[in-house]
């Protein structure tokens, strides 16, 4: 047989597979999302994600310095907020001495280096477990983005590198902007979930905080995950507004739209591997069904190939030892 062209030359062993693979994964791609609670030296694994842990603040910070040597750049930080700071204002999230606060700041005392990005939502202060204030049984937008505003200053003020609203209000990414600049936080950036869909993929997120939504859904603010179009306007609009990155969430569901965005914007892209894409990994491999870590780096270097520049994953830590 003669053939002109013979394309698995180019996979005939690894060292070439290696010389012309397109895309390849390093630890600073990775964005490691942390839980944090209250209490010392506590660590509760969370159920729906095995091998994942929420951590008391001198916990997180061993984890901070851990992560840190290993080679990632860059945290989430979530809290889980106690029962009784819990009302419908949200106003725990901008209290200065508030665990948020107290963890972005032993954090950058730690980890001087470590960059800190951190989850503006009133879910994990709301009594309804709604990511904004309800009135009349609706989560109300303009009133919501007030409290999103104090609550990114306020993280500000305790030295976050990046805020990360993940709410999806209207209009909040333009006056976050405002906001900091108005207060001199002029090195503050934002990472904007901007095409962030009402997904059942974050179900095992909501354990992790306690924060389901405790009527409804959220299907008013997160965008209907029928929607391709409605990812590019709501990101182009963020971007205008000030977003310096902005996400697309869940990830692997969405690697279309993670395409369509990288192709539409000029700035960095980060892509949220979330807490149910994670569980169903780690439910698989418990049964024996996959082969964890083949899974774990195909699986990310699927949605950096999609066009993520950055990946917010629960694996981050497992990744970057599998990459050796
Ligand atoms: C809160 C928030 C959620 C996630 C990140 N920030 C949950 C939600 O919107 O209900 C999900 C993360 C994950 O599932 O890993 N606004």
């Amino acid at each position: 047989m003669y053939l002109q062209r013979r394309n698995r030359i180019l996979r005939s062993n690894a060292a070439i597979r290696s010389m012309v693979a397109e895309t390849t994964l390093t630890p600073s791609d990775f964005i490691a999302p942390l839980f944090i609670d209250e209490g010392a030296n506590y660590q509760f694994e969370i159920p729906s994600m095995k091998g994942y842990y929420r951590y008391s603040l001198d916990l997180t910070i061993k984890e901070v310095k851990e992560l840190w040597s290993l080679g990632i750049k860059s945290v989430l930080l979530f809290v889980k907020a106690p029962d009784n700071v819990k009302d419908n204002t949200g106003k725990e999230a901008w209290n200065k001495d508030g665990l948020m606060q107290r963890s972005i700041k032993a954090i950058k005392d730690a980890v001087p280096e470590m960059v800190v990005m951190t989850d503006v939502a009133l879910d994990p202060y709301s009594i309804y477990g709604h990511d904004g204030i309800v009135e009349n049984g609706e989560i109300i937008n303009d009133g919501t983005v007030e409290a999103l505003v104090k609550m990114s200053v306020s993280h500000a003020e305790a030295g976050a590198d990046f805020v990360a609203p993940s709410d999806m209000m209207d209009g909040r990414i333009g006056a976050i902007r405002a906001a900091l600049e108005q207060n001199n936080f002029t090195k503050v950036g934002i990472m904007a979930y901007s095409a962030k869909y009402a997904s059942c993929f974050y179900g095992p997120f909501r354990d992790a905080l306690d924060s389901a939504p405790g009527f409804g859904d959220k299907k008013t603010y997160q965008m209907n995950y029928a929607n391709r179009i409605e990812a590019i306007k709501e990101t182009l609009m963020d971007i205008e507004e000030g977003a310096d990155i902005v996400m697309v969430k869940p990830a692997m569901a969405y690697l279309d739209i993670i395409r369509e965005i990288k192709n539409a914007v000029n700035v960095p892209v980060s892509a949220y591997h979330v807490s149910g894409e994670y569980a169903m990994i780690k439910a698989a491999a418990q049964m024996g069904w996959l082969d964890e870590n083949k899974a774990i780096i195909e699986s990310l270097t699927s949605i950096k190939r999609a066009g993520a520049d950055l990946i917010a994953t629960y694996f981050a830590k497992d990744a970057v030892k599998l990459l050796g």
